[in-house]
């Protein structure tokens, strides 16, 4: 059995006084209404608040970053490490989403990297994987996953495999309200661990695979119901401290 997990990336949005506000709400959420027995929760600030909302949180919401750079140090101006995230209480990192992939140049290349680099420093890689409204209407999709998925791992040893997380997120569904239908995640969710499953079973049983793309208090549950959808990676209804609370409860 899988526990969930539910993860809010706050993306370039808030600024310190709103990140207390909605900070303290969720806190109030995991008081009285999200069973935090079957759910776990996590958010992702912008970098510069990580540490602001490690200490709001005072250890009851996990912590992690958008973004790291796949190099340990040196002259890399405005980038960070994994290290540096640690430092400053991330539990996890997301890799590969596709606004990194599409407007910063994170290739699948750069993308298995920052992997590597995530894990060497005990972070938690949030695997994205994704296709475009092209590749699916073209009727890719379940190949462009299966091979980001396969480049992103193929330098992993089993035990590192195991250690990550991977959030199915077509680029066509985020952010446009426009979300996948429950068949239409399911589907990609049990190919992406059927192809974990010809790594290794016992990772294939344990991967956290969450769905994200649109995904609000209206469609949670029903995206959550099906058998390999484990969560969700929330974007805009992270930042409305209800919506997120409520995704959590569909969740848990
Ligand atoms: O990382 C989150 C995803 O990009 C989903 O964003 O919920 O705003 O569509 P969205």
């Amino acid at each position: 059995m899988r526990k969930a997990l539910v993860a809010g990336n706050w993306k370039m949005n808030g600024r310190a006084d709103a990140n207390g506000e909605l900070v303290a709400q969720v806190l109030a959420g995991l008081d009285a209404q999200i069973d935090t027995d079957s759910v776990d929760v996590m958010v992702f600030p912008p970098s510069i608040y990580i540490s602001q909302v490690v200490s709001l949180s005072g250890g009851r919401l996990g912590v992690g970053a958008q973004n790291l750079c796949e190099f340990a140090e040196g002259a890399f101006t405005g980038e960070l490490s994994a290290g540096m995230l640690v430092d400053a209480g991330c539990s996890a990192v997301l890799i590969g989403h596709s606004e990194r992939r599409s407007l910063f140049g994170d290739t699948d290349t750069r993308v298995a990297a920052k992997v590597e680099a995530a894990l060497a420093a005990d972070l938690i890689p949030v695997l994205c994987l994704g296709e475009s409204l092209e590749q699916r209407d073209s009727g890719e999709a379940l190949n462009v996953v299966a091979e980001q998925l396969r480049l992103a791992t193929e330098n992993l040893t089993v035990e590192q495999i195991a250690r990550v997380v991977f959030a199915y997120e077509p680029v066509w569904a985020i952010g446009t309200g426009r979300t996948a239908t429950p068949e239409q995640a399911q589907e990609v969710h049990a190919h992406l661990r059927g192809q974990l499953q010809q790594i290794d079973s016992d990772i294939a049983a344990k991967a956290r695979i969450l769905y994200g793309g649109s995904c609000n208090p209206a469609n949670a549950a029903e995206l959550f119901a099906q058998a390999d959808i484990d969560g969700g990676l929330i974007g805009g209804a992270s930042l409305k401290a209800n919506d997120f609370v409520a995704i959590c409860q569909a969740a848990g």
